[in-house]
C-alpha cells in the first residue's frame, strides 16, 4: 500500500479541517496517510513515504516562519512524489510559489497544488473591525478537497500532470509589509516588544498553552515571559481573556499596512467580511 505523509501547520483548525479531508480522499484510493501538525514535534522523516503533502496558511504572504524552517531542513527528495495546499483569509501572495519552489529544489516531483479560503482571525484585522472569510472552509471547499486527495493518487500512479503556473507575487505594498515582519526583525525586534500588563494579569498561563512554538513561558509570578521563535501569531494577545497582553500589532509603524489591508479586502466582492468586535479573547460577530 502506497504511504502519505501530509505535515502541515494549524492554529486556528481551517488548514487542519482540509488536510482531513484531503487524507480522506486519499484513503479512499487505498493510501496509507499520517497527518502531522508542525506545532506538536518533529514530523516523521519524509523519506519513509512515497508522497509528502504540505499544508500551510499564509501569514504575511508567505508561509509562517515555522513552515519554511521545516521545509528548508528537508532532505533530498528525490523520487518522491509532492503536493501542497495552502489556506488564506485575503491574499495568498507567494505562500503556494514558496513551498513548491522549496520541494522542487529537494528534487521532488509535484502532482497537485491547491488554495482555500480560511477564517481569518489576524488580530491586526480583527482590531479594525473585520473579520475575513467567516465561514471558510464551506462544506463544498472541504468536499472539495476530498476529491483533490484523490486526484493527486490518479497523478501518483500514472496520470499526466499539468503543473499549475504559480501564483502571481504579492503587489508591492504587501511586500513591504512582508519585508517588515521578516525573521530577523521578528527574533530580533518584534519579540522582544510583547509586553504583558501586571495589573491586569491574572497568571492563568493560558497563553503558554497556546502558543504554537512554545516560545513563552511564566516568571515567578505567573506572567509570561517570551522567547525569540514568535511567529507573530499574536495568538496570546488575540486570545488573553483580560487584555493583559500588549503587542507591535497597534504601533504607527504597521497602521497604514492595515486600513490598506482592510479597505482593499472589504472592497474586493471576491472576499467575504464580516464587521466584528474583539476583547477579552472573544470576537463577536456584529
Ligand atoms: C498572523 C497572521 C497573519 C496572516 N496573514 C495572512 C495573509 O497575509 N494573507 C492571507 O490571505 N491570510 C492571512 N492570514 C489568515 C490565515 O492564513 C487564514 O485564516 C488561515 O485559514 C489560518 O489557518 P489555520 O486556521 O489553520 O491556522 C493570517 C493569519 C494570521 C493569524
Amino acid at each position: 500500500m502506497p504511504k502519505s505523509l501530509i505535515v502541515y501547520f494549524s492554529q486556528g483548525g481551517t488548514t487542519v479541517h482540509i488536510a482531513e479531508s484531503i487524507a480522506e480522499g486519499l484513503r479512499a484510493a487505498e493510501y496509507e496517510v499520517q497527518l502531522h501538525n508542525i506545532k506538536d514535534g518533529q514530523p516523521p522523516d519524509p523519506r519513509n513515504y512515497d508522497i509528502l503533502g504540505i499544508g500551510s496558511p499564509t501569514y504575511y504572504f508567505r508561509p509562517p516562519f515555522n513552515v519554511i524552517e521545516y521545509l528548508n531542513g528537508l532532505p533530498d527528495l528525490v523520487g518522491k512524489s509532492f503536493f501542497v495546499f495552502v489556506l488564506h483569509g485575503t491574499y495568498s501572495g507567494d505562500t503556494g510559489n514558496i513551498i513548491r519552489r522549496t520541494l522542487e529544489r529537494k528534487g521532488a516531483r509535484e502532482i497537485g497544488y491547491s488554495r482555500c479560503l480560511g477564517a481569518d482571525y489576524f488580530l491586526g484585522y480583527l482590531k479594525r473591525g473585520y473579520l475575513f472569510s467567516p465561514h471558510h472552509p464551506e462544506a463544498k471547499e472541504v468536499a472539495q478537497a476530498e476529491i483533490f486527495g484523490r486526484e493527486v493518487t490518479a497523478y501518483h500512479a500514472s496520470k499526466p500532470y499539468v503543473k499549475p503556473e504559480y501564483d502571481a507575487s504579492p503587489a508591492i505594498i504587501y511586500r513591504l509589509e512582508r519585508f517588515l515582519i521578516n525573521r530577523f526583525m521578528v527574533r530580533q525586534m518584534y519579540s522582544r516588544l510583547l509586553w504583558v500588563n501586571a495589573e491586569k494579569c491574572s497568571a492563568c498561563g493560558l497563553y503558554m498553552k497556546l502558543c504554537p512554538t512554545r516560545n513563552i513561558s511564566a516568571d515567578t509570578e505567573g506572567r509570561p515571559i517570551w522567547g525569540r521563535n514568535c511567529l507573530l501569531c499574536f495568538t496570546c494577545e488575540t486570545k488573553c481573556p483580560l487584555n493583559a497582553i500588549n503587542s507591535p500589532i497597534t504601533w504607527r509603524l504597521f497602521w497604514p499596512f492595515m486600513v490598506y489591508n482592510t479597505l482593499r479586502a472589504s472592497r474586493d466582492p471576491s472576499l467575504d467580511g464580516v464587521p466584528v468586535v474583539h476583547h477579552s479573547g472573544h470576537t463577536k460577530v456584529l
